[in-house]
């Protein structure tokens, strides 16, 4: 891990517009965000980005389905996404859309740029057309039959039965998803982005970098089967940004999408003038520029969008942080088996902290799936937060009230414990910053298994029965509570909503420094339920609202 800069500027993936967040998306935000909330911990100046998606044809169609505009489409869903997210704990700087006018200047003067530069071909091509809808049909819009197995209901460039990829033309018997009718050839001019000129640039950036070896290996596979021309154009109709001087013809939606970051953090600049734009995003910017994705498109990320950034004289990304996909009881999120669990239908029924939580446990700087078992999350949930972390506060905290009127003692009992757990502060800041939540909980609940024995060993409810041992039982508790706000500020970034509850409590931000120093002769405030146990009767409500859906 290279040294990380002290400006920052972090994105994940924009999702798009024509469907709610489900707990697949959610995976990405936590993973993010707890990595953001820890840079910031750490003195860090993060700012954390996102937007809609907003553009293609899958977002015409569906708005044209709901009898609406596709404005009127993307609106409503960007007001759900930011809702979502900051049920989440998701700590957005900005989360913007790409259909915005930033977004459309920028784009422009980027092809513009790109054009004159010498990278866009202009060439012309066979499309399939659906003539009953006036419309071109991309590959996901055409079924038909495998030519390799003749499997039925294939789309257009692979086949999901026996994995062969193929062309388009070649798929047997062709019919348009939107309308069912044999689409027919036709020809068009399209736009070509001339990917295959930044193959030394790119092959020297994914080397030189430092993104994860199964990335490498991956991108390694691209290079070796040779690059190609990137069509960035689509027809219309077409919901999107118009091409300057070539009417009818669309960006296509992944252009535009990448360009989204910048433009939602010209958005940022807007409302925020003292950021200076040019320092993010010139070449020699010492600013660091780091994107959340998903294994599914990494293509995207690692070779069009760095060679956009170098055709038009911007950054390259510091680094790409990619993670594998959920799965929700070993197989894939789905409707009919009703494991679609969109974030509101957990939200509903479930703490988002608790989600937060089992996701750290699982996530790795690797790209493999990652499994959401549901009887293991509320294992996981009741047996590390509420048996461990949230007991070892409330075992000390009635003596506390009760005998010393909610003050903390003025020493600890066993200050050489207590510097076996401030002494774990650079290991568990080092896996932070590898994105190895897995082994940060590892840490923390090594920690809180032994906190709790001490507090078994010494027994305070023991000592309040034992006469003149007042002072023990003091020391002895505000030991417990010391032990329990150093576990509790490694896991602030994780955990969020909790944090914020004990911070009241302890009557003290959690600050990661500040741990090198114990809460002495400090009062408290007396408190309630901090954390409230998942029921199995919780899931069981959550799936049976996922299923009618
Ligand atoms: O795969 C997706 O969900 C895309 N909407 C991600 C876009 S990320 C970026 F490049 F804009
Ligand atoms: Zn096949």
């Amino acid at each position: 891990m290279t040294q990380i800069s002290k400006k920052l500027l972090v994105t994940c993936a924009l999702p798009y517009a024509n469907g709610s967040i489900h707990l697949g998306h959610m995976l990405e935000h936590i993973q993010a965000d707890i990595w953001v909330r820890y840079q910031r911990m750490r003195g860090k100046q993060v700012y954390f980005i996102c937007a809609d998606d907003a553009h293609g044809t899958p977002i015409m169609l569906k708005a044209q389905k709901l009898g609406i505009t596709p404005e009127e489409m993307i609106n409503k869903i960007h007001k759900e996404h930011q809702h979502d997210f900051a049920d989440f704990f998701i700590s957005y700087d900005n989360y913007y859309s790409t259909h915005s006018i930033e977004n459309k200047i920028l784009s422009e003067q980027i092809y513009l740029k790109m054009k004159k530069n010498g990278y866009i071909k202009s060439k012309t091509i066979l499309q399939f057309y659906d003539h009953k809808n006036g419309i071109f049909l991309p590959d996901r819009f055409v079924k038909g039959h495998c030519p390799k197995c003749q499997s039925a209901n294939q789309y257009g460039d692979n086949c999901e039965v026996c994995g062969a990829t193929y062309n388009l033309t070649e798929l047997i018997n062709p019919c348009s998803v939107i309308s069912g009718v044999i689409p027919e050839m036709r020809k068009t001019q399209h736009f070509f982005f001339d990917l295959p000129l930044f193959s030394n640039m790119l092959e020297i950036w994914v080397q030189s970098g430092t993104l994860q070896p199964q990335v490498v290996n991956k991108i390694k596979e691209w290079f070796n089967s040779g690059l190609q021309q990137w069509d960035i154009t689509r027809d219309a109709p077409y919901f999107g940004f118009e091409i300057p001087n070539a009417p009818s013809k669309y960006f296509y939606v992944w252009l535009d999408a990448t360009i989204g970051y910048i433009g939602t953090f010209k958005n940022l600049c807007k409302k925020k003038p003292n950021i200076d734009f040019d320092s993010y995003w010139n070449k020699d910017s010492t600013i660091d520029l780091y994107h959340f994705i998903g294994k599914d498109i990494i293509y995207f990320h690692s070779l069009f969008w760095p060679a956009i950034l170098e055709c038009i004289g911007y950054r390259k990304p510091t680094n790409i942080f990619v993670h594998g996909y959920i799965t929700v009881n070993n197989a894939k999120m789905s409707k009919s088996r009703g494991t679609f669990i969109t974030a509101r239908n957990y939200l509903d029924y479930l703490d988002a902290d608790c989600l937060r939580y089992y996701y750290a446990t699982k996530l790795s700087s690797n790209i493999n799936d990652i499994n959401l078992n549901l009887k293991d999350f509320v294992q996981r949930v009741n047996g590390d937060i509420v048996n461990k972390i949230i007991n070892l506060a409330a075992r000390n905290i009635g003596f506390i009230n009760k005998h010393f009127n909610s003050n903390l003692s003025s020493r600890l009992s066993y200050p050489k414990l207590y510097q076996h757990f401030i002494s774990k502060s650079d290991k568990i800041g080092k896996q932070f910053c590898k994105q190895e939540y897995n082994k940060v909980i590892r840490e923390i609940i090594l920690l809180a298994d032994l906190a709790n024995r001490y507090i078994d060993n010494e027994s305070p409810w023991l000592i309040a029965k034992q006469y003149g041992r007042e002072q023990d039982l003091h020391d002895v508790c505000s030991m417990g509570i010391n032990l329990f706000r150093v576990i509790m500020t490694y896991l602030k970034p994780i955990l969020p909503g909790l944090t914020q509850r004990i911070e009241n409590f302890l009557n003290i931000s959690l600050n990661w420094d500040d741990i090198n120093n114990p809460l002495l002769n400090h009062k408290i405030v007396p408190f309630k339920t901090l954390f409230q146990r998942i029921n199995i009767n919780d899931i069981i409500n959550m799936l049976s609202a996922s299923n009618k859906k």
